[in-house]
């Protein structure tokens, strides 16, 4: 008998897409939040030397504890609280709901917000309520969140602050309210926290069902695939009965634990984003077309006008530029998201914009 993956795998997958990442070769790549920036030659220099003395017939340290120490100085981590790692936030997402998925449990978050939030709850079989934002602004419709709270008791709520894609950060006391409410784990997903004028770091400090979710991705080390959170011991203890013993594997805790100790040259990378974001919003706000929304982030969300943001993609596609097409979510109609990069990768960008418009 021939054995069928319709017969043998769960029938929900079926219906479910893979996440789609497209072919991005000769493109200009202003899609992903990338920092568009490498590392200076003298610095890669002393990290290949670094990667030498990896041995990568033995396992890695199965609790990166040189890692570990590192990022309480970088980050300036209380030793109070625990911190876990994972192969990118994804992981820590996909383990956090894992950790939470009893019968009936639910995962709560808004829309438009990180699509992973929903795909991997859906993939895991949990439930998901997707509490809208307001339109054009994307803050918080706090009544709402606080009703659907109360009517779901969510196991989980991930809030993104920086939001994706809307690039919105929502004031501290809104969070605050959420968690003090909250009866499940608030996880606030900073992941975008390079870039934003303030973190909610303190309520983590301050409250044990709030948890800080952070990456190396976006401050410029996509390629090495590290996430962490940070909150109460109790919590992560827990949760990282979960975690595969030697998830971060040793070229990524090696160059990890290189790069962080080099923080400043990803701060200062970070504020020429920034400055490159306002040069880059400024322009969009003087085209007719075009409406863009303030961003916190490395990335601008924005609205074509007059026009379809299907054919505005595409159009820069023709001029080798990939941003993100958002606009299939019903609060982003006629959107787009690019993220920022280089000053002459966002002067291309502007050039094609306007051609394409
Ligand atoms: C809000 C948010 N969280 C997490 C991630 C994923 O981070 P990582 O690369 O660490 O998996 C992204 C990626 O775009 C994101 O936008």
């Amino acid at each position: 008998m021939k054995i069928l993956p319709e017969n043998l795998l769960r029938a929900e997958l079926a219906e479910m897409q893979a996440y789609h990442v497209p072919d991005t070769s000769g493109l200009i790549k202003l899609d992903a939040m990338e920092n568009p920036y490498a590392f200076p030659d003298s610095l890669r220099e002393k990290w290949l030397e670094e990667l030498k003395s990896v041995e990568l017939n033995r396992y890695p340290n199965p609790h990166a504890i040189e890692l570990k120490k590192t990022f309480q100085q970088a980050f300036s981590l209380s030793p109070k609280l625990e911190l876990m790692f994972g192969n990118g936030s994804d992981e820590l997402i996909q383990l956090l709901i894992l950790a939470t998925a009893k019968p009936g449990a639910t995962v709560l978050t808004v829309t438009p917000s990180f699509s992973m939030y929903k795909l991997i709850a859906e993939y895991i079989g949990v439930n998901v309520v997707e509490v809208p934002l307001q339109q054009d602004t994307f803050a918080l419709q706090l009544d709402l969140l606080v009703a659907e709270i109360q009517k779901h008791q969510p196991a989980l709520i991930f809030l993104a602050c920086p939001n994706n894609p809307t690039g919105t950060l929502w004031p501290k006391n809104e969070i605050e309210n959420i968690v003090k409410i909250a009866t499940g784990l608030v996880v606030i997903d900073e992941a975008y926290s390079p870039f934003a004028a303030y973190s909610m770091k303190s309520l983590v400090e301050q409250y044990s069902n709030a948890l800080l979710m952070r990456t190396i991705s976006k401050m410029g080390l996509a390629g090495l695939r590290l996430g962490w959170l940070y909150g109460s011991a109790q919590w992560l203890s827990e949760l990282d009965k979960m975690r595969l013993p030697y998830n971060i594997n040793a070229l990524t805790q090696a160059s990890a634990n290189f790069a962080l100790q080099n923080i400043a040259l990803f701060d200062e990378q970070a504020k020429q984003i920034c400055q490159q974001r306002e040069t880059l919003f400024s322009t969009l706000e003087t085209m007719e077309n075009v409406q863009p929304f303030p961003s916190q982030a490395n990335f601008i969300l924005f609205k074509v006008l007059n026009g379809s943001a299907n054919d505005v993609y595409g159009k820069l596609l023709e001029h080798k530029i990939i941003i993100k097409n958002v606009s299939n979510n019903k609060l982003l109609e006629n959107c787009l998201r690019v993220t920022i990069g280089t000053q002459d990768e966002n002067k291309a960008f502007v050039n094609a914009l306007t051609n394409s418009l």
